[in-house]
């Protein structure tokens, strides 16, 4: 187990390894983002975790950027590079790829994705507020 030093990170980077991602090459994608952020000397400024299923098998493999609240689906090897060099260098986004973007209403859908299932519930828990 390692505790990294967090301070002065800028961006956090969640790349799903769940079983879908994963037969859809999420390792690939994990690599190549890592081995970016390190070629570009960008990984004191970024941190990546490998993650669990996020819930949008359907647009595997993804990958997550926050603090933006940026998704990202469908991501190869050389997409991977594109993130590091576009969003995580430029603050920018790599718009083809994007299926979630955080904005001042929630989460909004983008480039024509899935939607995928709504959750429902008929009455909100005890003591949730929304
Ligand atoms: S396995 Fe990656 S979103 Fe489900």
């Amino acid at each position: 187990m390692t505790t990294w030093n967090l301070n002065g990170n800028q961006k956090h980077v969640l790349i799903c390894n769940g079983s879908s991602c994963m037969r859809k090459g999420g390792e690939e994608v994990t690599q190549a983002i890592r081995s970016e952020i390190y070629n570009q000397n960008l990984d004191f400024v970024v941190h990546t975790t490998r993650t669990l299923c996020n819930g949008r098998c359907k647009d595997a493999p993804v990958v997550i950027v926050y603090p933006d609240g940026t998704w990202y689906g469908e991501v190869d090897k050389n997409s991977a590079k594109d993130i590091v060099g576009i969003d995580l260098e430029k603050g920018s986004k790599v718009a083809e790829l994007v299926c979630y973007l955080s904005t001042e209403k929630g989460m909004e859908l983008q480039n024509n994705r899935t939607i995928g299932k709504s959750k429902e519930r008929l009455t909100q828990p005890a003591g949730k507020k929304v």
